[in-house]
């Protein structure tokens, strides 16, 4: 690994169901799932949470007890929704002294993930493999002269490449998604119009049934680093 390489953690996790979590949930976060209607919506909120405090937590050399997340709207100014950040809720004295990392979360059905860097212009994005997308997805999500998936794997690539693009400039699909023109969903992931770049753009699956990307604008080298965590309620 080069010397200079900008440092990227991802982390990933299977989903645990929120009984099994909510000891280690802060009280908003104990909060917000209980505002949530379905099973998959509480187990994947309370996963992907914790596993933000986690991956934060590993990046600093604090437990993810002592971190604490954010949410800001960059079109609205909401701290209800919005990119994500992280600040230190309660750091132990003799933590080695760390800057708390950028970072950008996703959740499908069973899988989370999560980024952190150092810089700001980070996005990830992971969905479930499906056989189907959604109807219309040609017409929604890809630009007239973009080329078109031959399957919908390579619909779905282009989705989360675009996602994690999105999400890496703060606004995820708040931008129409045919602004941004990729490469062949199945071929490696190259940006052919969109933000300024230079881009390290991956794909970045954590299981057989989980199709991701990862982007971060980055001038120089990267060091990726992919982590599976164990969620579990004690932290
Ligand atoms: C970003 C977005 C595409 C993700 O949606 P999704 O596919 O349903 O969910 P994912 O699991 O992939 O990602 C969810 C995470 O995306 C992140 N996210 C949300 N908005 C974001 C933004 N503007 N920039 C970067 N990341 C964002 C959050 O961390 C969110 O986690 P949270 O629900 O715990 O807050 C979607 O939330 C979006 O387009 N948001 C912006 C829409 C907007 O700006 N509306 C105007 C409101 S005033």
């Amino acid at each position: 690994m080069s010397e200079d390489a900008l440092p990227i953690e991802v982390h990933w996790a299977h989903t645990v169901p929120v009984d099994e979590l909510v000891g280690a949930l802060t009280p908003g976060e104990r909060d917000r799932v209980g505002t949530l209607r379905t099973a998959e919506a509480r187990d994947g909120i309370a996963s992907s949470l914790l596993l933000a405090r986690t991956a934060v937590g590993s990046w600093t050399g604090v437990t993810a007890g002592s971190v604490e997340l954010h949410r800001r709207c960059p079109r609205c100014g909401s701290r209800a929704h919005g990119r994500p950040s992280a600040s230190w809720r309660s750091v132990p004295d003799d933590a080695h002294w760390t800057a708390v990392p950028h970072l950008s979360l996703a959740r499908t059905a069973g899988t989370v993930v999560v980024v952190t860097t150092r810089t700001d212009e980070v996005g990830i994005d992971v969905e479930r493999r499906t056989d189907h997308v959604f109807d219309g997805f040609d017409e929604v999500v890809l630009a007239a002269d973009e080329a078109r998936g031959v399957d919908d794997e390579a619909r779905l690539r282009t989705w989360v490449r675009k996602e994690a693009v999105l999400k890496a400039v703060g606004r995820g699909l708040d931008v129409d998604p045919r602004s941004l023109v990729l490469g062949p969903g199945g071929e490696p992931p190259r940006i052919a119009r969109g933000p300024a770049g230079p881009w390290h753009l991956q794909d970045l699956d954590p299981t057989d049934g989980a199709i991701g990307a990862l982007a971060v604008r980055a001038a120089g080298p990267v060091s990726v680093r992919v982590t599976q965590v164990h969620l579990a309620g004690r932290h």
